[in-house]
């Protein structure tokens, strides 16, 4: 069978090979539909060092313009800031993440990010990495707010019509 860019090897075979594994695997990376990044730490900062297309489209920036700069840059005045100290004690403590936080776009558009921060430590390199991953949530945080607003309107009128009926 024709595998990976044409190798002719058996089924995922080209996964034992070390440079189409990796040609794959960025390829990967480059067609997710989540954002998918990588940051390295600078003094207090996580500077990025490469973004996918995805978060690209995400966040309305290219990528010229945000690389080597901190992620804090899509939070504003509203960012939930328990994620935010959040994220910060885990960068610290090398640990990973998971938490949901309102972002904004380059055309100041917001979305819901659940985002996921994991590090790795390079031996080689001596290096911490940490692989962010950036899922649009919008749509079900939206959802659930309007469920909750219905169901506090819903007390409320419950609360009245027994008022009434006393
Ligand atoms: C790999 C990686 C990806 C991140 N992605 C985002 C993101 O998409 N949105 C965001 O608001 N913060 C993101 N952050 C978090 C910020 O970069 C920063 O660590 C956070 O705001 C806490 O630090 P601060 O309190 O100094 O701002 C990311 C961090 C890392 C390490």
């Amino acid at each position: 069978m024709l595998g990976y860019n044409g190798a002719n090897l058996e089924n995922g075979d080209f996964m034992k090979d070390p440079k189409l594994r990796n040609a794959l695997l960025l390829q990967l990376v480059e067609q997710a539909q989540d954002g998918i990044v990588v940051a390295e730490k600078e003094g207090e900062d996580t500077i990025l060092i490469y973004v996918n297309p995805a978060f690209e489209k995400l966040t309305g920036y290219h990528s010229d313009e945000i690389l080597y700069q901190d992620c804090r840059f899509l939070q504003g005045e509203d960012t939930q800031q328990d994620s935010v100290r959040q994220i910060r004690s885990a960068i610290e403590a090398t640990e990973p993440v998971r938490t949901i936080l309102k972002n904004y776009r380059k055309d100041g558009s917001i979305f819901w990010n659940e985002l996921s921060v994991t590090p790795f430590y390079d031996e080689h390199d001596q290096i911490t990495y940490y692989i962010g991953i950036q899922k649009d949530v919008t749509e079900q945080v939206e959802l659930r707010q309007a469920l909750q607003q219905a169901q506090a309107e819903i007390a409320e009128l419950k609360a009245a019509i027994k008022d009434t009926t006393n």
